[in-house]
Order: structure tokens, then sequence, then C-alpha cells
């Protein structure tokens, strides 16, 4: 079965849906078949567009995004087979709200690769923005290596049957 991701922030306009867009580049890139959504753990900006300054990083590195804000539901516990933390804060309030069923593994996205946080660029500049980026980026491929396999990493690598020219 395909994972399938849940990549969570607070307001679910900065971090998440940047995390989402760029997760699905990169298993696109790789070949791998995902299916990713994200959501904030508050409803704050629930139905709006990413954030400008989001929708601006993507663009620069020409990463498709589209979604509009939702927060977690129960029910995303059991649909997707993996939820994504980008903080503490967030890791702390999925696990709070986590039904009994649960079937989900609920884990900070970093801790794929280096256990740090994506912090909230939201009160920042442009440049908190970039940082968010090239974390997405770093962990997708950590979290993609663990869960799928690093051999997906090169998909036009030669299998053994070919011959070596
Ligand atoms: P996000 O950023 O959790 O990365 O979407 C934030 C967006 C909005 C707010 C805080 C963080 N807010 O306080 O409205």
């Amino acid at each position: 079965m395909p994972p399938s991701v849940l990549v969570v922030c607070l307001g679910n306009i900065c971090r998440s849906p940047m995390g989402e867009a760029v997760l699905k580049h990169v298993a696109k890139e790789r070949g791998i078949d995902i299916h990713v959504d994200s959501a904030g753990t508050a409803a704050y900006h629930a139905g709006e567009d990413p954030d400008d300054r989001t929708v601006a990083t993507c663009r620069k590195y020409q990463i498709a995004i589209n979604h509009h804000a939702r927060q977690v539901t129960q029910s995303d516990f059991k649909t997707f087979t993996h939820i994504l933390a980008s903080d503490e804060a967030n890791l702390r309030n999925l696990h709070n709200m986590k039904p009994r069923n649960a079937t989900a593994e609920v884990r900070l996205w970093g801790s794929y690769l280096d256990d740090k946080a994506i912090e909230d660029p939201y009160y920042g500049g442009n440049k908190g923005f970039e940082r968010v980026y090239e974390q997405c980026v770093r962990y997708s491929q950590a979290f993609l290596d663990e869960v799928v396999g690093k051999s997906h990493h090169e998909p036009h690598a030669p299998s053994v049957e070919e011959p070596n020219l």
C-alpha cells in the first residue's frame, strides 16, 4: 500500500502547505506513488489560500502549490499512514487529539533526519520561508528514504539484469 501523508503545522497557511507541495514534487521526481495532504492544528485560517510568501517561495523553485487550509480531524488519524508535525507544539497537540483507534504513525517530520523543528515563519521575513523550503526538501528526501527505501532515489539506475557496458 502506498503511503498517505498528512503534513501538519499550526495555521496550515505557511509551513504545511509548502511541505505538502514539496513532498509531492520530490516523490514525483523519484517516481513514488504517494498521497499527500496538509492540515493545521488550529482552525483560524480554515478555507484560506496559502500565505503569499509560501506561494512566492514555491513559485521561485517551480513547485506547484494548490491548497485550502483546514484543521486536522479525528478521521485523519485513520485515513493517513503518516502524520508529520512541523514542530514540537504541533506534535503535542496531535498526540492530545489522537483517538484511541488511531492507526497513523505520528512523528516530528525532522525526526527522519536531524530532529529539528520547522520553525514558524509567520511573523518573520522571507528568509524564514527560504529556511522552511530548504528543510521541506531535505525532510521529504529523508522521509521517502526511510518509508519507501533509498533504492527509489535513482529511478533510472540500471537493474542487475542489464549488461554493464
Ligand atoms: P503555519 O504559520 O503554522 O506555518 O501556517 C502560522 C500561520 C498563522 C499563524 C501562526 C502561524 N497565526 O497565528 O495566525
